[in-house]
């Protein structure tokens, strides 16, 4: 066993026998003395292998190349006068080796180590090698202490750890569901569970009280750069709970996950409502960092002369304009580039995307003539959006949806154009007042959360619907979410219903929920933060592929294992399964 990690030793050491174990990171040959920067996952550590010390070990380096394995005892010298490493941790010091042992010789690798330019696909193909860097391992070292601290923070509190089915039915999160097929009930299937929505209620109705669980979940959705077939969420219940009672807790734990990540993030988080983050910031996921606001600008448009937008103002409920001032935004951007903007808002829908410059000597832009007969409705703008001179003012126009949708993706790219995002911030925030409802493409409804959500109004117009849900959210990304839930059996039913679930497929699907909510089921709420989705964060990755040991690529697929992969004609006719190739595949 070695006696140190590398980068473990120091000036301190100097004159200690050591024993270090690790892979070849490089190796040179300086006039007839053989210099090797040995690698473990702590980082890199000079040897010196001089025949002068040791005639055998020099001999064995000789041989050595990049990435074998090697075991090597010494002794800790100061590195002579000019030749320190300022670079390294180990840089002030080296190892003088007596006894040098080849544990294994290694082919040339693939790709070099931690070279940025190598493709996701061979790196993954490699993740063992791909991993080797000791840039990655502190991802995942950090990612062992959060859960660490996870589990101390809600041990603290009271909350059991309980494990749930892998193996289980159909648990609606809204993506698909993965599914296993039965070898003993041919033609049946498992689900692999979207989340422990469902068990973690019913251990609530057992009177477990405080649970919690860092579960795997798995969801067959498309893709992102924050999104795994496969992930890890920290599912936390408790039951005589309100809203305000689950968000201190998450609070709590996050507090003490991201302190053992090495931030100190001060609590309560602000709390701001769906209805505010989507009107003023276009997102139910505002990113805090940077401040910029969206206004309404209805009543000033619809003193136009311009029959489009009056057209659009006229109608409140159903369509939107709203003004984003972007401070200085006229210094900062040329003319040309305020119109190419237009091509980004287009791609969400957007029909056009109209501006007004703040200039010394008024307001300019093509829609400034509209105001001809209206000037006082141009001074209501400026006021309303606070506008200054060097100013510019963007506007979006059309069905609500749409409008606060490009509006609030436009904040966003506008806020990478700027360059106005601090990297070092973490603003963490709660919104609440979701609701409970959304309309499909087709007319249909779906749960926004999901259907256990305990609704504020159930009886109500379902687009009036809201619900005791909450999401919490991290720098503009959604980290988790939660709700209260429905203990009663008859307001589960109601919600089945408005989803257009009938009686016979509620029982088919979730009798054993409804069952349990008619034997006392206590009131309970909880939350999940997605645990890869922090650690992502907390390291500054830029994927979640990049915090999670094995991932999947973004079509879904492992290139190291090949997975999926396909049945042999033994394990189909076994699970009595026989597969009908896709036609445009
Ligand atoms: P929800 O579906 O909002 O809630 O998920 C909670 C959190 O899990 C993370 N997450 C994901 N992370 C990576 N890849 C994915 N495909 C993915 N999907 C979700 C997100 C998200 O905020 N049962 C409820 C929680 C509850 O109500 O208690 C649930 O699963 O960070």
């Amino acid at each position: 066993m070695r006696s140190h990690y590398c980068t473990d030793l120091s000036k301190d050491d100097i004159g200690k026998e050591v024993l270090i174990c690790g892979w070849v990171n490089s190796y040179r040959d300086h006039g007839g003395i053989i210099f090797i920067d040995l690698r473990d996952r702590t980082g890199l550590l000079q040897l010196v292998c001089d025949p002068a010390d040791s005639k055998e070990s020099y001999k064995i380096a000789n041989t050595v190349r990049n990435e074998f394995v090697l075991k090597a005892k010494g002794r800790v010298r100061a590195r002579g006068e000019g030749l320190t490493n300022p670079k390294l941790k180990t840089g002030e010091i080296e190892v003088v080796v007596d006894e040098l042992k080849i544990e294994n010789p290694s082919k040339a690798l693939p790709f070099v180590l931690g070279d940025k330019e190598v493709g996701e696909e061979t790196r993954l193909k490699y993740r063992f090698l791909d991993l080797r860097t000791p840039e990655n391992f502190e991802r995942f070292k950090m990612r062992s202490k959060a859960a660490m601290a996870c589990r101390n923070a809600l041990d603290r509190l009271g909350f059991v750890e309980v494990e749930t089915p892998i193996l289980t039915k159909a648990t609606p999160e809204g993506a698909r569901d993965y599914l296993v097929p039965s070898r003993v009930y041919n033609g049946e299937f498992y689900a692999l569970p979207q989340s422990p929505q469902l068990f973690k209620q019913l251990l609530m109705c057992a009177g477990f009280d405080k649970y919690f669980q860092i579960a795997k979940c798995f969801r067959d959705e498309d893709l992102r750069a924050d999104r795994q077939p496969e992930f890890t969420q920290i599912d936390i219940e408790m039951s005589f709970c309100e809203q305000k009672d689950v968000m201190k807790v998450g609070e709590e734990v996050l507090k003490d996950i991201f302190k053992a990540c090495g931030y100190e993030v001060n609590t309560p988080f602000p709390i701001m409502t769906y209805k505010d983050a989507t009107e003023i910031y276009g997102s139910d996921k505002p990113d805090l960092r940077y401040d910029l606001k969206m206004v309404d600008v209805d009543d000033v448009f619809e003193k136009c002369s311009n029959e489009i937008f009056t057209k659009i103002a006229s109608d409140k409920k159903r369509n939107r304009i709203k003004a984003l001032r972007v401070p200085n935004g006229d210094n900062i951007f040329s003319k040309r580039q305020m119109k190419g903007f237009e091509d980004f808002v287009r791609k969400f829908g957007a029909s056009g995307l109209a501006f007004i410059q703040v200039k010394e000597d008024g307001l300019k832009g093509p829609l400034v003539k509209f105001f001809e007969d209206a000037p006082e409705a141009l001074d209501e703008l400026v006021k309303r959006c606070e506008l200054e001179v060097g100013d510019v003012v963007f506007f979006g126009a059309g069905k609500k949806k749409v409008v606060l949708d490009y509006m609030g993706r436009f904040r966003i790219f506008l806020a990478n154009e700027m360059g106005i995002i601090d990297q070092n911030k973490m603003e963490f925030l709660w919104v609440i007042d979701f609701p409970m409802f959304e309309e499909n493409d087709d007319g249909s409804y779906s749960a926004m959360h999901h259907p256990f959500t305990m609704p504020n109004n159930i009886d109500d117009d379902i687009d009036d619907i809201t619900s005791v849900a909450y999401d919490v959210v991290l720098n503009g990304v959604e980290l988790g979410g939660g709700s209260i839930r429905i203990h009663k059996n008859d307001i589960q039913q109601k919600v089945f219903a408005k989803l257009g679930i009938n009686e016979t497929e509620q029982r088919d699907k979730f009798g054993f929920l409804l069952d349990a909510l008619s034997f006392g089921a206590p009131p309970h709420g909880g939350i999940a933060i997605g645990f890869d989705r922090l650690i992502m964060l907390a390291t500054k990755s830029s994927s979640i592929r990049d915090v999670i040991a094995f991932p999947k690529t973004q079509r879904a697929q492992c290139p190291m294992t090949k997975a999926p992969s396909k049945a042999s004609d033994e394990q189909l006719k076994e699970l009595g399964l026989r597969v009908i190739k896709k036609e445009n595949k």
